[in-house]
């Protein structure tokens, strides 16, 4: 059984990420100094929303708050709607057979669902890595990063554009690993670095929403580790929604955590709260194991 006390969450939190992280993790300062530089994330709100794939509801009268500049986890287990509500929040959803949206979501305000939304330019303005790496094969490394600045709309050239590939890469820590082959071949890289590159793809044109779908799920720990990093310092700048199946990981990465089960959202609260004093039963009766 999994043991969600403070105490065993801190011990694991500290255990697992650098110290450098591990400092800001247990440092309060250091968390509320992170919604001072909350200036261009944004809030999202799902109001009602309900998904289906043809008569069936996958997703049902979901109402949830992301807090700018803050990371919310989605957990709950499989099949339970987490990836469907993920991709209605970019409009990824309904690109699939007999799928439809009913409800609301707002991003900074707008419902990306009201008529006569431009839907290329909701899907380019928010960042989405899926579960299982995927650079485009056809272009090189530098390449990847580039096209996530061009699906942008994002035209720079020259100098700025070399250092704007140059900063994302540092960002994901991968510059140290690629700098020399930047011209190579995405997929020589390992599973865990193909995966740093589609989240600097996808972070290249500064999004102010970003979506991880289980980012890690295909990833050994120690790659899981440099997501997980990347991730929780990404905060203050980014509103950032992550679907795990991974409790664990979310308690280490995330300072808001939904639960959602068979569709439904059951509560959503500090991460803290929701892992030590859940309200209501089946979060508990999932936290330590007796279902999902
Ligand atoms: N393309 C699809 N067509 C039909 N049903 C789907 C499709 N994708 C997911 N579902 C169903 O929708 C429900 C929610 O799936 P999903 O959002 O993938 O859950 P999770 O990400 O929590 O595992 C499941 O019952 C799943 O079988
Ligand atoms: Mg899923």
């Amino acid at each position: 059984m999994t043991d969600v006390t403070p105490r065993a969450l801190d011990a694991r939190l500290a255990a697992r990420l650098t110290p450098a992280v591990a400092m800001r993790a247990v440092s309060p300062a250091t968390r509320d100094d992170a919604s001072d530089a909350a200036i261009s994330a944004v809030a999202v709100r799902t109001e009602q929303l309900d998904a289906m794939y043809g008569g069936v509801a996958a997703v049902r009268s979901a109402t949830l708050t992301f807090t700018p500049g803050r990371v919310t986890a989605i957990i709950g287990p499989s099949g339970c709607g987490k990836s469907t509500l993920l991709r209605c929040i970019n409009r990824l959803h309904e690109t699939q057979p007999a799928a439809r949206v009913r409800g609301a979501v707002f991003v900074d305000g707008r419902d990306v669902y009201a008529a006569g939304t431009d839907v290329v330019a909701v899907r380019r303005s928010i960042g989405f890595v899926a579960q299982r790496p995927t650079p485009f094969p056809s272009m090189n490394i530098r390449e990847n990063v580039v096209a996530g600045l061009r699906v942008a709309g994002i035209r720079v050239s020259g100098t700025e554009l070399e250092d704007r590939v140059e900063a994302v890469l540092q960002r994901t820590g991968l510059w140290d690993e690629v700098s020399d082959r930047l011209d190579s071949d995405p997929m020589s890289l390992s599973g865990g670095q193909q995966q740093r590159l589609c989240l600097a793809r996808a972070l290249a044109p500064e999004p102010r929403v970003l979506l991880l779908d289980e980012p890690t799920a295909a990833l050994d720990p120690g790659s899981t580790q440099r997501i997980e990093e990347l991730v929780y310092l990404l905060r203050g700048e980014v509103t950032t929604i992550i679907v795990t199946h991974n409790m664990q990981q979310a308690a280490r990465v995330s300072d808001i955590t939904a639960f959602m089960l068979e569709g439904e959202l059951i509560e959503q609260a500090p991460t803290r709260v929701l892992f030590t004093a859940p309200s209501d039963a089946r979060t508990e009766l999932y936290l330590t194991g007796r279902f999902g």
